[in-house]
């Protein structure tokens, strides 16, 4: 007798109650939407298609009424009351033009809203990403490649199209990318927690640098790092970032606002001046505890100094100033050590008047200074929150987060630590 085989456990749908706008724009590439809404749709998807009416002409907006079953969205003025414009992508956890011609790119770069999607697209507070599909000449001109750069600074999405035959016969860059792509992008995007929304965070990265002479300086080993994958994990979970940042030599990440500073003194002034607008601040800058005291206006010349004669003076302490002068925003403090970590972290944060300071063993391999990587223990107010191996600084970015919002908000009957 044949063994009954047990029932197949059905998939779970990766995109159950998601709701997406999907935006259809005036590309030969719009009857590949079709295909993508069948599969958004199969995955478990609620999905609202909103076309542009150059793309009706491609495809009729029956096909995407029958497949979604709801009506698509076209007309700026069609909805009375309703304003699409507003409700539909403010309902919306995700929006995605596919196919997005380069005048929906530019249209959204500009912040232009003469028909209903441009205007959705200004009303999207939600991830939003692009795919493209043009000619690839067009997709390679300068003017989209900055509208393109110019909407991933502000953070949206913009995949690359396929290299292969175009609607013109020329093999080139500019098909829209394969449904798998799109597919992966939106779970990513979707899959990213927000909790940090409604959160202001003023961070420092970097070293500061303290002039000697107009040629020399007083500076340490910081890349920035570590404040930058601080920045980035905050703004990817929904916080406003500033950053106060030291001289280094990375890229300033889209959507955050980088102020460029040199010295401890320039540090200080700018963190100061934002701390009220701030909800959290985040102090992983190395900053100089020592600068000359009497920097040289011309450059010191070889024979002109005794070499042991530099005269320092201490700089101020910015984290016990914005200790100081806070009201009510949470104050997290690094401890850069090669000796007994925790005990350090613990004085520090008594001494400088933080909440919670991330204690670096800058000693150890894959951490600290100019690494890739990282390893500190979170030291709070009840003691150790976490003894953190090494791992890389944007995750170590996420945990040191994680800590701070269960200090500030901790869930009922959470226990903090252990002393
Ligand atoms: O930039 P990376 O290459 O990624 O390296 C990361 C890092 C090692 C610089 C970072 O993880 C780190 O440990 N930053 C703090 C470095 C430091 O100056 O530690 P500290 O123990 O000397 O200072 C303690 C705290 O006081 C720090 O938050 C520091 O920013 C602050 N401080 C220090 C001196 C000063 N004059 N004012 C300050 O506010």
């Amino acid at each position: 007798m044949k063994s009954k085989e047990p029932a197949s456990r059905p998939k779970p749908l990766a995109l159950l109650g998601k709701r997406i706008l999907l935006g259809v724009t005036g590309s030969i590439a719009a009857y590949k939407a079709v295909g993508l809404l069948r599969t958004l749709t199969t995955e478990g998807a609620d999905v609202t298609v909103a076309m542009t009416q150059s793309a009706t002409r491609f495809v009729t907006p029956l096909t995407f009424e029958v497949l979604s079953k709801q009506p698509v969205a076209i007309d700026l003025f069609a909805g009375g009351q309703e304003m699409p414009h507003l409700s539909l992508p403010e309902r919306a956890d995700a929006v995605l033009v596919a196919p997005a011609t380069a005048n929906i790119l530019a249209k959204s770069a500009a912040g232009l809203a003469d028909d209903l999607l441009s205007a959705m697209l200004l009303n999207t507070r939600c991830p939003l990403i692009f795919a493209p599909a043009m000619d690839g000449d067009m997709w390679d001109h300068p003017a989209v490649q900055a509208n393109v750069e110019a909407l991933r600074k502000r953070g949206a999405v913009v995949l690359e199209p396929e290299v292969g035959p175009l609607a013109s016969g020329a093999v080139a860059k500019g098909r829209l990318p394969k449904e798998t792509v799109i597919l992966a992008a939106l779970k990513e995007q979707l899959g990213r927690k927000l909790d940090w929304t409604g959160q202001r965070v003023l961070l420092s990265a970097g070293p500061t640098q303290e002039a000697i002479d107009p040629v020399r300086f007083i500076s340490n080993r910081s890349s920035g790092k570590m404040g930058f994958a601080l920045a980035e994990a905050a703004r990817d979970r929904g916080a406003e970032v500033v950053l106060v940042s030291g001289p280094t030599a990375l890229p300033a990440p889209p959507a955050v606002t980088v102020v460029p500073v040199e010295t401890a003194k320039e540090m200080q002034a700018e963190l100061l001046r934002r701390l009220p607008w701030s909800t959290v601040v985040i102090m992983a800058a190395a900053v100089a505890d020592f600068r000359p005291k009497r920097p040289a206006t011309d450059k010191v010349k070889k024979l002109q100094h005794d070499p042991h004669e530099l005269e320092l003076e201490r700089t101020d302490d910015i984290l016990t100033r914005l200790a100081e002068r806070r009201t009510t925003q949470f104050l997290v403090g690094f401890a850069a050590e090669t000796g007994p970590i925790v005990a350090q972290a613990r004085e520090k944060l008594r001494r400088k008047g933080a909440d919670l300071i991330v204690g670096n063993n800058v000693a150890a391999e894959g951490s600290g200074f100019g690494s890739d990587t990282n390893a500190a223990v979170l030291v709070g107010r009840q003691g150790i929150i976490a003894d953190l191996a090494v791992m890389p600084k944007r995750q170590l970015a996420d945990r040191i987060l994680d800590a701070v919002l269960s200090l500030k908000e901790p869930a009922p009957g959470q226990k903090l630590g252990r002393r």
